[in-house]
């Protein structure tokens, strides 16, 4: 599907590799400017060299307030505003409750929910006086069911809050021109997931899955670039599970 996204700017977080990455990509494809925010500096140096002119690098820890919001300031001065925030840097914990230390559920706490409170906070001035802009959130299907099969319960629980922040942002910001939406992958193969993936467990999820194959990057990327066009402009507050219908099971 093609999406015109000429002459806007997307904030892509956590996109030096994987789906951020992936949607930084397709973003560009339809004609955004997009900025790649990631931890990791110079893998999102080399990602936005790789995309082309339309992209550009950023270091950028979402678990720092302060320097979130001296990014984002950066780029507002840069490029006049932030049309699409795709709230997508993320970390797993994996295993038993008893495995989980404080220290584990801190760093997922800290990443994927404080991430996206400083990201939004620091951005979503800029939309509101301008009276538009698009905020995606990477959730996960294992936020439906306290981690499910594929999660676990200290991830899920930190993806069910993205669901919750995606609903009450989009009811708070819905009426100054800021849509909210969120999307839930369920199992893509990308540096997170993949030691995970051993053979039998990749087939196990994928027989769970009624169309039968892991999501695709690419699958994330399209809703992803649809979510943040026009086509999708009366469409706030919601979670896309992109995952083959294995929420249905
Ligand atoms: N891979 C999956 O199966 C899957 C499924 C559902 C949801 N998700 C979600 O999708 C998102 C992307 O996952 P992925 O599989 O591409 O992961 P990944 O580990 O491949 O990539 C994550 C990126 O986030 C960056 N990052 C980590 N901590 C950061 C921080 N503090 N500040 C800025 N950047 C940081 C990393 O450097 C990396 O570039 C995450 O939110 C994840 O929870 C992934």
């Amino acid at each position: 599907m093609q999406q015109d996204l000429q002459g806007r700017v997307a904030l892509v977080t956590g996109a030096a590799r994987g789906i951020g990455l992936h949607i930084a990509e397709r973003l560009a494809r339809a004609g955004c400017q997009v900025v790649l925010g990631d931890i990791d500096a110079q893998g999102a140096a080399r990602a936005a060299e790789a995309i082309g002119p339309a992209a550009r690098a950023l270091a950028m820890d979402v678990r720092d307030r302060a320097q979130v919001r001296a990014c984002v300031d950066a780029v507002l001065d840069a490029q006049g505003g932030i049309d699409i925030l795709v709230n997508n840097a993320g970390v797993l914990g994996q295993g038993p409750f008893e495995q989980t230390d404080g220290a584990a559920w801190d760093e997922l706490v800290a990443v994927n929910l404080t991430g996206i409170f400083n990201c939004v906070q620091a951005v979503a001035p800029s939309m509101i006086d301008r009276a538009r802009g698009n905020i995606i959130n990477l959730a996960s299907v294992s936020a439906a069911r306290g981690g499910g099969s594929v999660g676990n319960t200290w991830y899920g629980t930190t993806k069910a809050g993205v669901v919750a922040m995606t609903q009450g942002l989009a009811r708070e910001l819905g009426p100054r021109g800021v849509r909210v939406n969120a999307i839930s992958p369920a199992v893509v193969d990308t540096d997170m997931m993949r030691p995970y993936l051993t053979g039998a467990l990749r087939d196990a999820i994928t027989s769970r899955i009624p169309l039968r194959r892991l999501t695709l990057r690419s699958d994330v990327g399209e809703v992803a670039a649809w979510l943040a066009s026009d086509a999708s402009e009366f469409v706030t507050g919601q979670t896309i599970a992109v995952d083959g219908g294995l929420l249905c099971t």
